[in-house]
């Protein structure tokens, strides 16, 4: 069974419209574990324009399955991820702009500032992902740096997806073989898989259905889903889609 790390920044995101307490991230994290949710994923971003530090400070108390911490590899947020204490934490790359994280993480531009994040990280007990574009060279230089974990950008793979009831496209085939390849190449070097961006209920299933890859990191479609059918059925009907009947 593939499983489920639900990213719940967009909770956060309807508070922040209002700059309200409401709806909390703690109480949606604790719904989805209710629901089956192997793990809780938030982005901390520079511009904390939705999650928040303490957010992150209550969710580490309230979360009993894995909190996932994404962020930024700075040395700021590196220092801020020990003190704050998740269990894993996923190193993106950030552009202020962005309105959601665009690409994998560059490992062939930057080495060093990667490799030294992870190994503090991983000092301070935190489990260290990189998350990378499904590209050989990424993967191996992922291995290369010591990481134990890697999550496959699937990004690319579901802007393939065609809209139905259109036949899946060369694209999507394409995109798909791409991150086949790379989970294939990541676990024979040893790493861990996980998979994750863009996945929604209509595209999840080819991906979860790779061996080799072992937790989807899912938020906006399911929190989507949630707004009109409520958070609990909403990650249900994500692990079904993932994984088949309950
Ligand atoms: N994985 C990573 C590294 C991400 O940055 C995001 C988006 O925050 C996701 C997974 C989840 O993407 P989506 O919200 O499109 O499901």
């Amino acid at each position: 069974m593939t499983k489920l790390g639900v990213n719940i920044d967009h909770i956060a995101t309807l508070r922040q419209a209002r700059q309200a307490l409401e709806p909390d991230p703690v109480a949606a994290a604790i719904l989805a574990e209710l629901a089956g949710a192997d793990g809780i994923t938030v982005h901390l971003r520079a511009d904390r324009r939705h999650i928040r530090d303490g957010d992150v400070r209550r969710l580490r108390e309230t979360v009993t399955t894995r909190l996932n911490l994404e962020m930024a590899a700075t040395p700021e947020m590196v220092r801020l991820a020990a003190d704050l204490h998740p269990d894993q934490a996923t190193l993106v790359p950030e552009r202020p702009e962005e309105i959601t994280t665009e690409g994998g993480l560059d490992i062939l531009v930057n080495p060093e500032s990667i490799e030294a994040a992870i190994q503090e990280l991983e000092a301070a007990g935190i489990q260290a992902s990189l998350f990378i574009d499904p590209e050989p060279g990424q993967v191996d230089a992922a291995a290369d740096l010591g990481a134990s974990m890697i999550e496959l950008n699937t990004r690319a793979y579901s802007e393939a997806t065609p809209r139905s009831p259109d036949p899946a496209g060369d694209a999507f085939r394409r995109e798909l073989t791409k991150v086949i390849q790379a989970a294939e190449r990541g676990r024979k070097k040893g790493l861990k898989v996980l998979a994750g961006h863009g996945l929604t209920y209509r595209n999840v299933r080819p991906v979860s259905a790779i061996p080799e890859i072992e937790e989807l990191n899912i938020g906006h479609n399911i929190i989507a889903r949630a707004a009109l059918v409520g958070l609990e059925r909403a990650v249900r009907e994500m692990l079904r889609a993932m994984n088949g009947a309950d």
